[in-house]
């Protein structure tokens, strides 16, 4: 029998999750998903996905597997596959990578996504997800892996316009992704997302809540369109660049009672709009306003909480990293009935290894 030579290549990518402090609600175009006002985040460390790829030089197609990944899910990260080699492919052309196409269309490519937090923990998963198939994806059809990893890694121009050119591919599968790509502190407006440069803000720790963790009933996606029916929705992108102006500088010069109160704002604001448009939602539950009355009384002190939430019932925390154990006991002792997951600022998503096997 003719012995069949079987040669696997193998790539694995890493994305964190990121939480906006600006946050993202509303497209311009929804097609593109370039957002209605800039946004800023946090790039987080831990709480990310992990995507492995392989490609088998047996058999064709595409097959996307992952623990807590929907039928839904799957089929959106599918198509945004399909649609993106092209695009990525340009992108590495550009950069002057040999891109091996053939391999790509002549393999079977398995995918398989996972999250380092639990599937059932209400964190939103898209960000980190695209960001991570993404580079995975490039991984795969670039000829010179390792030249790929390291220029993705480099913090010269030429690193920077690599992964913000990839973030704009990333974006059209989930706009939020596209911060995922640097870090700690990003911006995003229109189609880019940069690190922001000149930051006096301590090393921080970040706690989520875990208020709810059943499934979202509202997609973000639907949360995007159906705000703009809020009577609130007239001049937020006035009041957000008025923000975006006052966050930089706080950022810039470690204040933290600013950056605290700009963030609280901005979450309140969002699920404001999610609960005063047309057909009225919320992601709240009991526990979701217990807890931020409970923290209401500290966004007065000296020394705040930086408080938000993404579009779910969970509350994040950021605290100077010194605080961390003084803010862990103390959500813990208010709030015993809810699970906490920990993290820290990161620099955004990376190839993290790859192999070539017979
Ligand atoms: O990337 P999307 O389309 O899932 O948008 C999510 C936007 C929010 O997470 C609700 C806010 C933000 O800026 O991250």
């Amino acid at each position: 029998m003719k012995e069949v030579f079987r040669v696997t290549t193998h790539i694995t990518a890493r994305a964190p999750s990121n939480i906006a402090l600006i946050k993202y609600m509303g497209k311009v175009d929804p097609v593109l998903n370039i957002p209605e006002n800039p946004s800023l985040s946090l790039t987080l460390q831990d709480l990310c996905t992990v995507v492995n790829l392989r490609l088998k030089s047996e058999g064709e197609g595409i097959s996307l597997s992952g623990p807590g990944l929907s039928e839904a899910g799957r089929t959106r990260m599918i198509h945004y596959i399909q649609k993106s080699v092209p695009l990525i492919t340009e992108v590495l052309n550009k950069f002057e990578f040999k891109v091996d196409l053939q391999r790509w269309e002549s393999s079977q490519v398995e995918i398989e996504s996972r999250n380092t937090f639990p599937a059932s923990s209400g964190i939103a998963s898209s960000a980190s997800s695209f960001a991570a198939v993404t580079l995975a994806v490039a991984g795969a059809l670039v000829q010179d892996l390792e030249r790929f990893q390291l220029s993705l890694d480099n913090h010269d121009d030429y690193g920077r316009k690599l992964r913000r050119a990839l973030a704009r591919i990333s974006r059209q599968g989930s706009g939020s992704s596209c911060r995922s790509f640097e870090g700690p502190w990003v911006y995003w407006e229109g189609e880019d997302a940069e690190a922001l440069n000149e930051i006096q803000m301590p090393e921080m720790a970040h706690f989520v809540l875990l208020v709810d963790s059943s499934p979202k009933k509202v997609s973000s996606s639907l949360a995007h369109s159906m705000v703009r029916s809020s009577p609130l929705w007239n001049e937020r992108v006035k009041r957000v660049e008025e923000r975006v102006k006052v966050l930089k500088q706080a950022l810039k010069s470690g204040d933290i009672p600013t950056v605290s109160r700009i963030a609280w704002s901005e979450a309140w604001e969002m699920h404001s709009l999610f609960h005063t448009c047309s057909e009225p939602f919320s992601y709240w539950t009991p526990g979701t306003i217990d807890v931020l009355r409970g923290l209401a009384s500290f966004i007065l002190q000296k020394s705040p909480p930086i408080v938000t939430l993404d579009a779910g019932p969970n509350v994040h925390v950021i605290v100077p990293a010194s605080q961390r154990d003084e803010w862990r006991a103390r959500l813990k002792e208010l709030w015993p009935q809810f699970e906490i997951l920990e993290d820290r600022p990161g620099l955004g998503a990376r190839v993290v290894s790859s192999s070539d096997g017979a």
